[in-house]
């Protein structure tokens, strides 16, 4: 099959297996190219490890650490005539880096949400591994199905208490126009932060302490974001914040039963990434944030955060580098006076026309397709491919 992209709207609904395994290698040598992680954790479960921030937090411990890695995500594998997700394919080209390095790697295709999977991944830990040191939690989903109740859950993307108008940028046209989202309504709040709140992760850390899979000394982290005051309605007070503030209490939680220091919310960098992309308003924000922290030499995507994250934090030997609040601050570099300063500058006079100048709509369109393995040097896009490209684990 020759795999093209079909885009439409904030999804890509073809993948391509050759490009997501150069994606997957790039971030892959990156991490080598940097100083190895004597202290990262060895035994490593990511859930939510296919694409984005979590794949990132698969790449760093393995390849940066040694680390034995156990994968959960929710992805389609191709067919003989249909392609299969990006997620699929990053963890078929990260299970083979892996084998090929002489490191463990299992993947698992299905719902973390349900006790089933947590049931499976637990039987393989303690079949294979033991015991894990550090849970990467790095979930982004739009429905959960609770798994007492059998209730599915829906998450909304919305303001809460009055209606939200920003600027914002149709990214297939390249349009900046405005947009006016009505506030949450009856329990979209409560909803969306059953699915994206921490009950899940809590869940995780009780079914594998209840299992005593837990190292001594174990980590386990999950991810936020903050960003600016123009998108605070949208995310910080915006339905999704409110999950992301059960999140820290979830952490505060764990921590008390844990006995303190184990449970981590890393607030990170504002990337373009699957979840991100069907956001309104963030690709306009992303759009001008990365020409600016690109020209100011400071732009990161989701390997280099998450090396920080390992290198500075999670697996310095020392002191987690906390802010006041507890949390773990990789988006500082987002947040500098100076990068703020500027996209609010050019938020501020960002137009159709003066798109393309003031903003790098086209490193973000570049970016967005590179998530579907499009646009890797090196690949051939011509060339016929096999969709079909199983887990070495088989999972
Ligand atoms: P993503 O869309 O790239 O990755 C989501 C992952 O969750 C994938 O591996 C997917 O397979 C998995 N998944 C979804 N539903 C599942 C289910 N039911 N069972 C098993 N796996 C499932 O998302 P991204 O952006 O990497 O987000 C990860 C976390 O990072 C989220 O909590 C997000 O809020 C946070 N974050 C993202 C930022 C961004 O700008 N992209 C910024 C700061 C935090």
């Amino acid at each position: 099959m020759i795999i093209t992209p079909k885009t439409r709207g904030f999804i890509c609904t073809t993948a391509h297996p050759d490009g997501c395994a150069a994606n997957v290698q790039s971030q892959i040598d990156y991490v080598k190219s940097q100083p190895a992680l004597p202290d990262s954790p060895k035994k490593v479960l990511v859930i939510g490890a296919s694409t984005g921030y979590g794949l990132a937090s698969r790449i760093v411990p393995a390849f940066g650490g040694g680390a034995a890695t156990i994968g959960v995500f929710f992805e389609k594998p191709g067919t003989e005539k249909k392609t299969g997700s990006a997620g699929w394919y990053n963890s078929v080209a990260f299970e083979k880096a892996a084998n090929d390095a002489g490191l463990y790697a299992k993947s698992f295709n299905g719902d973390a949400f349900s006790n089933e999977m947590k049931d499976e991944v637990i039987a393989t830990i303690k079949e294979d591994l033991g015991e894990v040191d550090c849970i990467v939690y790095s979930l982004a989903s739009p429905r959960r199905t609770d798994p007492v109740t059998g209730e599915t859950y829906k998450s909304v993307l919305k303001p809460v208490g009055a209606p939200y108008s920003q600027k914002n940028l149709n990214t297939d046209t390249g349009e900046v126009n405005s947009v006016t989202i009505e506030p949450a309504e009856g329990d979209e709040i409560e909803n969306t932060v059953k699915v994206m709140g921490g009950e899940d992760w809590e869940l995780w850390l009780s079914a594998l302490k209840e299992a005593g899979v837990l190292a001594d000394g174990f980590t386990t982290v999950a991810y936020s974001y903050i960003g600016p005051e123009l998108t605070f309605p949208i995310y910080t007070n915006g339905t999704i914040g409110k999950a992301k503030e059960h999140l820290e209490e979830s952490a505060a939680r764990m921590n008390e039963e844990f006995g303190g220091g184990i449970a981590f919310v890393s607030v990170n960098k504002a990337l373009v990434t699957q979840a991100s992309s069907a956001i309104p308003v963030v690709p306009l924000y992303i759009s001008l944030l990365y020409k600016v922290m690109k020209e100011a030499g400071n732009h990161e995507g989701c390997i280099e955060q998450i090396q920080r994250l390992f290198a500075g934090h999670l697996a310095s030997g020392g002191d987690p580098g906390l802010d006041e609040k507890g949390r773990i601050r990789i988006d500082d570099w987002e947040m500098g006076k100076e990068v703020q300063d500027a996209v609010h500058e050019a938020w501020d006079k960002v137009t159709t026309e003066n798109l393309s100048e003031l903003s790098d709509f086209s490193g973000y369109k570049r970016e967005f397709l590179r998530l579907f393995g499009f646009g890797l040097e090196g690949v051939d896009y011509e060339a016929e491919t096999d969709p079909e490209r199983p887990l070495p684990s088989g999972k």
